[in-house]
């Protein structure tokens, strides 16, 4: 892939990264102590890639599209290159459910995550005594992969709400390809995403998020967002200075841990951007799509209009 650095800066770039991590388990899920039977795998696992031997499960032509489909709306993927999405899609089993069943139940070990291509799915935790919904899950959601990633018991219950159909995939082959760069990014960004803004999202949800944000590097000069095209994509600033210019005068200066682009996505319809959004000096943003960004932040929507109310 080109150096994202090198190319014109769009609505629609990305850099995903992928080195080396160390493990690191947030603190809401200490308490719950590692599986004592896999403790040893959950660290030794990381300097063993070159050993490992991708199970395949043979697949028709139609599965695998159905596949592509699920792992293209699924932010936990879709920044993997194609070696590693054949890998994933080898390893794939299709699983049907029920309404009522559960395919995941709080407090037990656990060696799958699950990708919904159909159906609902309620994530229900026992808060005081009483089993409580903490999220709705539909297609191109996943859940059960907190267990994999932090080698934890299963932190809530997973149960279908209509019939279904989904994707499991074996830890093993999640460790492989995804946990890495996926614990790294919350690790990274877990700081990040301590701003003011990101409060009243869950610790779950900033997990999340911190799943789907994708990088982009600007040089000085260069135009992020043009009034008047459409908007895509909601950005955040890791590093570096841009200014927002509405027909043609500056109107807001940016610094980290600042956002811009909410506006257009906040509006039903074509989405228009209401200002020109320019690098100052050389930027490091981060950024995630119109789809996202209404799946975790949609919570956010009224403080991000309240701040918008305030804009000259
Ligand atoms: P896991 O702990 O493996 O199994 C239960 C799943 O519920 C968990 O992974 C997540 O995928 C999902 N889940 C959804 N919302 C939450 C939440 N607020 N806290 C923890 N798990 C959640
Ligand atoms: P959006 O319209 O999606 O793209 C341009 C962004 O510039 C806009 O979202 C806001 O995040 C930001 N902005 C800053 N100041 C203003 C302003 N005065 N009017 C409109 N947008 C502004």
């Amino acid at each position: 892939m080109a150096d994202p650095k090198e190319e014109p800066p769009t609505d629609s770039e990305d850099e995903s990264e992928g080195e080396d991590v160390v493990p690191f388990v947030p603190a809401a899920y200490l308490g719950r102590g590692p599986r004592s039977s896999v403790s040893a795998e959950a660290y030794g696992d990381w300097n063993k890639k070159i050993e490992f031997v991708p199970t395949v499960y043979a697949k028709s032509g139609e599965q695998t599209a159905r596949i592509r489909g699920v792992l293209e709306r699924c932010f936990l993927f879709n920044t993997l290159d194609e070696g590693d999405v054949a890998i994933l899609i080898g390893a794939m089993v299709e699983v049907r459910a029920e309404p009522g069943q559960r395919l995941i139940r709080e407090g037990e070990d656990g060696d799958a995550m699950f990708l919904i291509e159909q159906g609902v799915f309620d994530c229900l935790k026992v808060l005081d005594g009483q089993e409580t919904v903490l999220k709705r899950c539909e297609a191109g959601d996943f859940f059960g992969e907190l267990a994999l990633l932090y080698n934890c018991p299963r932190a809530a219950s997973v149960e279908a709400r209509s019939p279904a159909l989904l994707w499991q995939l074996d830890r093993r082959t999640f460790n492989h390809i995804v946990r890495d760069a996926s614990v790294k990014k919350r690790e990274m960004y877990e700081e990040f995403l301590n701003n003011p803004l990101f409060q009243t999202l869950g610790s779950y949800e900033r997990l999340m998020l911190a799943d789907s944000l994708r990088k982009q590097s600007v040089t000085a000069g260069s135009v992020v967002i043009s009034q008047g095209d459409p908007g895509q994509n909601f950005y955040l600033v890791e590093d570096g200075t841009l200014v927002a210019q509405k027909d043609g005068q500056p109107v807001m200066t940016y610094s980290r841990g600042m956002y811009f682009g909410e506006l257009a996505l906040l509006e039903s319809g074509d989405h228009v951007r209401h200002a020109s959004v320019i690098a100052q000096t050389d930027s490091r943003l981060l950024w995630i799509d119109r789809r996202t960004f209404s799946q975790l932040l949609g919570s956010l929507e009224e403080v991000m209009r309240a701040k918008a109310a305030e804009y000259a």
